[in-house]
């Protein structure tokens, strides 16, 4: 199994173990609501029990143990006649709470009656809850309402409140490991790269130094051989250049695209086999900043994917064309390869994604760097069709038309 399946596997597992801890606290806690809810309802019957028992008895003890079991049942609840005219209430707002006081004895205490509370909060507990009905010993009717308490309203909220607070712990954690992870990756990059470049400058300086050794020795100044050996030191020299620009923030120069791009498809063209066609076409006015070796590495690994991708005959095309309004360059480079499935088009990119044999899956990864840190554009799969073929685009920033080329 590829490291990319192994990711995603794990990504399900850990989303389903998620779920079920989820589920499963909302579903524990719904159960305690539940269990709560019923000793709440049975509470606020005691409580107008005992409230009923407190006119009916003159036994002391039996009175202060009545008081007793009233205190300690702290439901919100309100009991109406059966007109629906307020009688007495139990754990609302203290201030409020003094029905059937006369006006001057509240401001004397302070006190406030507010007649729209009241209606208010039983408006709310009529939503809640079914009254509980009471008989007195004068025949009387008590409707006695009630509401979840504040202990049973916070338990409703817990799981709600205690998942939020879980899920953003783990984002902020993820975000904290993922940009030091790739910070990381970045040193790993910038470091390999200077390494190799210093690493090839030795040798290649050598190298040029016995070719001209060679020639003056051997008068082979003009032998193809040794033009042949130039050209490959040249080559070598290019990729020291490109490895030692990648690992530094290199220069971007105003540079014609399409020429730049015009250059590396001639170049490329002619050392892959001639059943793949090349057509460049577009916008020759187009100027973008660029830095020439880092951006033909970019081309390179473009090309050479797509050839893959076309195993035998088949034509690549790259086109390029401006948006004056964006102020962006479109460069699209279309092959008729095998395509890409869609859900692939976000994981080609990333280090180690490949499906050839001897392929190592750095290409892309290589050239959405190159494009995203070192350019300032971007690149993306555009489309694809399984057996028809595929369109990369990278977008980069205009720097200006040049008038003076020809079109
Ligand atoms: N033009 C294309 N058409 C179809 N598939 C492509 C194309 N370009 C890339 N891919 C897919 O994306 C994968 C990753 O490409 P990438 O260039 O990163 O690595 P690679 O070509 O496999 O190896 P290398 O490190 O040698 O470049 C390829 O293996 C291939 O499956
Ligand atoms: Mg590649």
């Amino acid at each position: 199994m590829n490291p990319y399946q192994q990711k995603r596997r794990w990504k399900y597992f850990l989303l389903a173990f998620a779920v079920v801890i989820a589920s499963g606290s909302v579903f524990y806690t719904s159960y305690l609501v539940k269990n709560i809810a019923r000793s709440e309802r049975t509470r606020a019957q005691v409580w107008a029990l005992s409230m009923k028992q407190i006119g009916n008895t003159y036994d002391n003890d039996f009175l202060s143990y009545v008081l007793s079991v009233r205190d300690s049942l702290v439901v919100p609840a309100l009991v109406t006649d059966a007109k629906g005219d307020f009688l007495f209430t139990r754990g609302l707002d203290p201030t409020k709470t003094f029905l059937g006081y006369d006006k001057e004895e509240l401001k004397q205490r302070k006190l406030t009656y507010d007649p729209q509370y009241f209606k208010d909060e039983l408006a709310y507990m009529k939503k809640q809850h079914a009254p509980i009905k009471l008989t007195t010993v004068l025949n009387e009717t008590w409707l006695v309402y009630y509401k979840d308490s504040p202990l049973l309203t916070q338990l409703k909220m817990f799981p709600y409140i205690q998942l939020s607070v879980i899920a953003i712990f783990l984002l902020v954690a993820y975000t904290a490991f993922s940009s030091s992870r790739k910070s990381e990756q970045n040193q790993v990059w910038v470091g390999l790269a200077k390494e190799t470049a210093h690493q090839l400058g030795t040798p290649i300086s050598s190298l040029m130094a016995w070719i001209e050794l060679i020639k003056d020795k051997f008068n082979a100044e003009d032998d193809p051989l040794m033009a042949e050996m130039e050209n490959d030191v040249k080559r070598l020299e290019i990729v020291a250049d490109r490895f030692s620009k990648i690992g530094s923030k290199p220069q971007l120069e105003d540079n014609p695209v399409y020429e730049v791009v015009k250059d590396f498809v001639d170049y490329f063209s002619v050392r892959v086999s001639n059943k793949i066609s090349f057509e460049l076409t577009g916008n020759r006015r187009l100027v973008a900043g660029l830095n020439i070796p880092l951006f033909d590495w970019v081309l390179e690994n473009l090309l050479k994917n797509a050839v893959n991708a076309i195993d035998g005959t088949g034509s690549i095309k790259v086109q390029i064309h401006g948006s004056k309004q964006k102020k962006q360059i479109f460069i699209d480079i279309t092959d008729t390869g095998k395509g890409i499935p869609r859900s692939k088009f976000d994981t080609v990119f990333q280090p180690g994604y490949t499906t050839r044999q001897r392929g190592w899956g750095l290409g892309l990864s290589l050239t959405k760097r190159i494009i995203q840190n070192y350019h300032n554009g971007q690149i993306f799969v555009k489309d694809s069709e399984i057996g028809k073929g595929t369109t990369f685009r990278i977008v980069l920033k205009t720097v200006k038309y040049d008038k003076q080329a020809k079109i």
